[in-house]
């Protein structure tokens, strides 16, 4: 049976501000909880205000390994003013751009999970950059345009190790369902040989790194 947050990661990951629904929740959880049986980190593009790392930090600290989350917390094209996903109420009034990362650090407090990841603040494909190591676990929700998708897939799944997990996120094959530029993510993996199919829950998809040649 697939690993189960405890009751009060649960409640915190539902009290956080973000964009998971539950059931993927549960699906990223038992993903991440297998992952981190390979003892490396995991790593989530894409932290915004922490709803869904609190679960990636839970399977971490469960194994003994470190969750990292990856941001510049200036948010997505679609959570700009104007734009259907906006929140005004994460505007820092200084500056007057999106700043996430407060609100991040408060989710991680009052989980109690502080200890168990690592904040990395800065553009997605920079940080892949200069990340030498290998990873047992891959999760991307980051932008979803198709430079912003096809860049934290160029950047990061090739540091997925042998046996460990890609998990896209925001997959629709029906246009009509939502934007495709994760959908051709998930395609692009699929045709690279180097990662199977485990499981699909609504728009989460979980892969498989078998082979080579990403
Ligand atoms: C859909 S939200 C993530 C939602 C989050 N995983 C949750 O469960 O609520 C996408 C996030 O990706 C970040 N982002 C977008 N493009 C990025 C890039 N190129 N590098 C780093 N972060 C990026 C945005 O700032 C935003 O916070």
């Amino acid at each position: 049976m697939a690993a189960e947050p405890k009751p009060e990661i649960l409640a915190a990951f539902q009290a956080a501000k973000g964009f998971m629904p539950v059931r993927e929740g549960l699906a990223l959880h038992a993903a991440a909880t297998e992952a981190a049986a390979l003892g490396l980190p995991l790593l989530e593009v894409g932290t915004y205000c922490g709803r869904s790392t609190v679960l990636l930090a839970a399977a971490a600290r469960d194994a003994g390994v470190t969750a990292l989350t990856v941001d510049h917390h200036r948010g997505s094209e679609e959570q700009q003013p104007g734009w259907e996903y906006h929140d005004p109420s994460v505007v820092d009034p200084e500056i007057g751009l999106m700043d996430t990362l407060p609100t991040f650090r408060r989710t991680l407090h009052r989980a109690g999970l502080e200890d168990h990841v690592v904040a990395l603040v800065g553009r997605s494909p920079q940080v892949a950059a200069v990340w030498g190591g290998q990873l047992g676990f891959v999760f991307i929700d980051g932008g979803h345009t198709d430079e912003h998708a096809n860049g934290d897939y160029e950047g990061w799944a090739p540091k997925v190790a042998d046996g460990g997990l890609l998990v896209i996120h925001d997959v629709f094959p029906d246009p009509a369902d939502g934007g495709q530029a994760p959908y051709r993510v998930h395609r692009r993996a699929l045709a690279s040989g180097a990662f199977t199919e485990i499981s699909v829950t609504d728009s989460l998809r979980v892969l498989r790194r078998t082979g080579t040649g990403i």
